[in-house]
């Protein structure tokens, strides 16, 4: 529901311009609500005059815009990151993880549902790499793979029980944690990481989107009950810490496959 401060609103009209289901007039020169609406929150963003406000968030959260990026660190960032397979010993810090979790609620979602789960596994991961493991070995042991895993895991599934033989986690790496990332729709959890990771990077930190993790955990409900993820799909998985391997130069990639016209 948005409500308007008939005290403070000037009748600019901004927000009734800038309304993307048309939810708000004019009415005697004040902002008027007509009905429902997606609550995007662009009448709060616009309002030039603190006026507007939705009871249903926390509107002690909405801050003054900040907008400093520079276009080239933006691309540099984009440019230097790196997938991280190697990590340092090293957990990283609440605030930080905090951050990332911040990154990923801002991030645009299709009809603005706001549906985005971030499960951010640290302190229980020796837990949750028993339960994986444990989940493997029992798959291999059947031959076995529940819907939402494809047949080629099987395959990749005795490898990594071969390669954890040998003292090499393929699936966890040395991470010091994991992050899963539920959605209402593929799209909105992808964007979301892309925050994510990028946060990550701007405290010094790395990641690595594992797919094959984020297929394992439809091993077993369990699995999903334990991240809390039984009533929506995770989409992406990303490792994260504190990258022990340091990339001196951008990696090389395709020519930009663009259509100008
Ligand atoms: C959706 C997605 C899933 C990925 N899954 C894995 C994975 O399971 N294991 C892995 O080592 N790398 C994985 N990657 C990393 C890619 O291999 C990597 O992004 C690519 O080789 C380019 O390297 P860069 O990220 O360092 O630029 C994944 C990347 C994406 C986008």
């Amino acid at each position: 529901m948005i409500l308007i401060d008939k005290e403070r609103c000037v009748g600019c009209g901004l927000c009734a311009a800038d309304c993307i289901t048309v939810n708000l007039q004019l009415v005697n020169g004040k902002a008027e609500v007509k009905g429902g609406c997606l609550e995007c929150g662009h009448c709060v963003a616009i309002c030039p005059q603190n006026a507007v406000s939705i009871p249903e968030f926390d509107m002690a959260d909405v801050s003054a815009c900040r907008m400093e990026l520079d276009a080239d660190v933006l691309l540099q960032a984009i440019k230097g990151r790196r997938s991280i397979r190697n990590y340092q010993a090293k957990k990283v810090e609440k605030d930080k993880l905090h951050l990332l979790a911040e990154a990923g609620r801002y991030t645009a979602t299709a009809k603005n549902t706001q549906g985005c789960r971030f499960v951010l596994v640290q302190d229980e991961l020796d837990t949750f790499k028993d339960m994986i493991w444990q989940q493997i070995g029992q798959t291999v042991e059947t031959g076995i793979l529940p819907e939402g895993v494809p047949p080629v895991m099987l395959e990749n599934y005795q490898r990594f029980l071969k390669m954890r033989e040998h003292g090499a986690d393929f699936l966890f790496r040395n991470a010091p944690a994991v992050l899963f990332v539920a959605a209402n729709t593929p799209v909105d959890a992808a964007l979301a990481a892309q925050n994510i990771e990028l946060m990550a990077v701007a405290q010094g930190l790395g990641a690595l989107y594992n797919g094959f993790l984020n297929y394992t955990i439809n091993l077993a409900p369990e699995l999903k009950q334990w991240l809390g993820l039984e009533d929506k799909p995770s989409y992406v998985c990303m490792l994260l810490g504190y990258p022990a391997v340091k990339y001196t130069s951008t990696a090389p990639r395709k020519a930009a496959d663009v259509v100008w016209r």
